[in-house]
């Protein structure tokens, strides 16, 4: 949550700062805000989008050669200009920005009111930041020495960076539990919460680790720790291409996103399917085979539109590899007295990498003996550095706040996992393991012909845009992908919608229709087709509009319902990552017709560093 970014060097500070800014406003976008260094600290902030400030700032003297921004998702204090970062310090000395969340803010707030310090802000930030300043007025010490001490009382997640109006040659940085890149110039240094604003100047970047603070020149970068040791920076090269960040013509990047699942996919499985062999090949899990195949109970953990993806895991695991299966919520997992044995195995499942719940939630499991496989997208992120071993799922950059090309991603990735190990394990049968990689395989042409079926889609969307609520029902593997349809039209549409198994309908959701409802169906052909039917037909005795996502030629559904989208033929167990497809597009159009911000939908932000 919020992004952050920063530039020392001989260029203009400014430009590069709120270029950074747009590019994670994904991140967080209810105000934002610069401070720059230049004969003096100057620092400008503004509630709303990126674009606000940057008009509020037309004319303004904005010359420097440092600087920091951010671009706020409101923990503490609702949005506004004077909650919006950077923050000042009493004396006005020192501007800070922060990612994360000081959870003893309120403790801390209080010892500097008895020394009698006024607050300007609602914010856990400014608390820290006139800690830090007292710190050092009463130590009589450099900033540097003022934060490490600071950082020892503070709990909670936090990436901060200062400017010291006394010390203009520097910028310093601290990172725990929230990301940090630093990416390295030639005579300059770039700061961001992702790489995705350094990309365009350098390629070379260091990730900062927990407890480690960054004292950073426009020549020299020194990373220490809280015991003021000096760590030596492991520089990495960033495999991504500017391209990849920007729309390429599409009005959004969640279009973008749901038309690039082809290539997503198809890279997802380059390199590791081979149908010639019938082999996958995957050194996360091949590394760690015994441990995989011996796991006497897999746990899945993850949020959001990844906990569907685990859900669906669920179903795939128990089927192929014949291992018990729990799926948890990360925020729930997290806080409770969960039991976890030796041989149990976690799938941490995550888009970002980065999501605080699921980071603590691991850690929590790893403490207790457990293994962590990372199933991940962000290369490098938290959550693949924290993991013993890993698949990544190779969607690229996903920069629309509503997952879409991840969530396949990492399906496919699961389904192969299981794949490898139900084979290893011989759980599965060898012609059902070819045919299961054969489907595997078929996915992106599969995809493309789902794609085609946009305008009828669109069209759909007009006709139920106005709904007031909605109704989204699936069984076995496809009742996951019931919830992440009723998951995407509520994030894009602000339309109540709920996910139930199709089963499940008659002990309450029932009550819910009449004739005003559409129930979305996702019904393609598989072990629970007669009972879909039925439940269709129970929906349409009582007057719901059904729309259903049905298998190519299955004239039963077609007859009953209201409106199809027909799908290829597909295993069952392959059918979620193709069944989403549609409910993507569906929710992405009725939030267009609505007229709203779909990268940006209200109150979310991508990335929840956040607890
Ligand atoms: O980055 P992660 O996959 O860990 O994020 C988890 C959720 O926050 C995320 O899936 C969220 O639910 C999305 N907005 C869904 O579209």
């Amino acid at each position: 949550m919020c992004g952050i970014v920063a530039y020392i060097g001989p260029k203009e500070a400014y430009p590069i700062i709120l270029k950074g800014l747009k590019r994670l406003e994904y991140r967080g976008y209810d105000s934002s805000g610069v401070a720059l260094l230049n004969d003096g600290l100057k620092v400008y902030k503004k509630k709303g989008r990126v674009a606000d400030l940057e008009e509020s700032l037309i004319g303004k003297d904005l010359h420097a050669h440092a600087g920091i921004g951010h671009t706020r998702w409101a923990t503490h204090g609702e949005p506004s200009d004077r909650n919006a970062h950077p923050h000042s310090s009493a004396s006005g000395r020192l501007a800070m920005i922060h990612n994360g969340i000081i959870e003893n803010y309120t403790q801390l707030k209080n010892e500097l009111i008895k020394k009698g310090y006024t607050f300007t802000s609602d914010t856990d930030t400014e608390v820290l930041l006139n800690f830090i300043e007292d710190i050092q007025t009463n130590n009589n010490c450099e900033l540097e020495e003022a934060i490490r001490i600071a950082l020892k009382r503070v709990v909670g997640a936090y990436v901060i960076v200062l400017l010291d109006r006394d010390h203009p040659d520097t910028i310093i940085a601290a990172r725990k539990g929230s990301p940090l890149v630093i990416g390295i110039g030639k005579g300059e240094h770039f700061l961001a919460s992702d790489a995705s604003p350094i990309i365009e100047y350098t390629k070379e970047v260091v990730y900062v680790n927990d407890y480690e603070l960054a004292i950073i020149k426009k020549d020299e970068l020194v990373l220490k720790n809280l015991g003021n040791e000096k760590i030596t920076p492991f520089v990495q090269k960033l495999d991504l291409e500017l391209a990849a960040l920007e729309k390429g013509g599409y009005d959004h990047f969640m279009l973008k996103e749901i038309f690039e699942q082809p290539d997503t996919i198809f890279d997802c499985l380059r390199g590791r399917l081979d149908l010639g062999n019938a082999t996958i090949t995957m050194a996360g899990v091949q590394n760690n085979i015994e441990q995989l195949r011996n796991a006497q109970r897999i746990i899945m953990i993850a949020c959001g539109t990844s906990w569907h993806a685990g859900l669906v895991a669920e179903y795939v695991f128990e089927e192929l590899c014949r291992i018990p299966v729990e799926v948890e919520y990360a925020s729930e997992f997290r806080y409770r007295n969960p039991v976890v044995n030796k041989g149990d195995v976690i799938f941490a499942i995550s888009q970002s990498g980065e999501t605080a719940d699921t980071i603590v939630a691991i850690e929590k499991a790893k403490d207790q003996g457990a293994f962590i496989f990372g199933v991940v997208n962000v290369v490098g992120s938290s959550i693949a550095r924290i993991s013993q071993a890993g698949a990544y799922s190779h969607a690229g950059p996903e920069i629309g706040v509503a997952s879409t090309k991840a969530f396949t991603g990492q399906l496919v990735v699961l389904i192969m996992i299981a794949l490898k190990i139900a084979f290893e394990k011989k759980t599965i049968d060898e012609s059902r393991y070819v045919h299961l990689l054969n489907e595997l395989h078929a996915v992106p042409e599969k995809v493309k012909e789902i794609l085609l079926l946009d305008e009828h889609i669109k069209k759909l969307a007009k006709k139920y845009a106005d709904a007031k609520d909605a109704l989204y029902l699936g069984r076995g593997y496809n009742f996951p992908i019931a919830l992440e349809g009723s998951l995407k039209l509520k994030e894009i549409s602000y339309i109540p919608a709920a996910g139930y198994p199709a089963g499940e309908m008659k002990h309450g959701p029932i009550a819910l229709v009449d004739e005003s409802l559409p129930v979305i169906f996702v019904a393609t052909k598989g072990t629970h087709h007669e009972k879909i039917i039925s439940n269709i037909q129970e929906i349409k005795a009582r007057k719901g509009k059904v729309i259903a996502v049905i298998s190519e030629g299955d004239d039963v559904i077609q007859n009953l319902a209201d409106d199809v989208i027909k799908m290829p033929e597909a295993d069952e167990l392959i059918s979620p990552i193709l069944n989403v497809i549609p409910l993507q597009l569906l929710a992405y159009y009725i939030g267009i017709a609505k007229g709203y911000d779909v990268d940006k939908p209200r109150n979310l932000a991508k990335s929840v560093t956040v607890e």
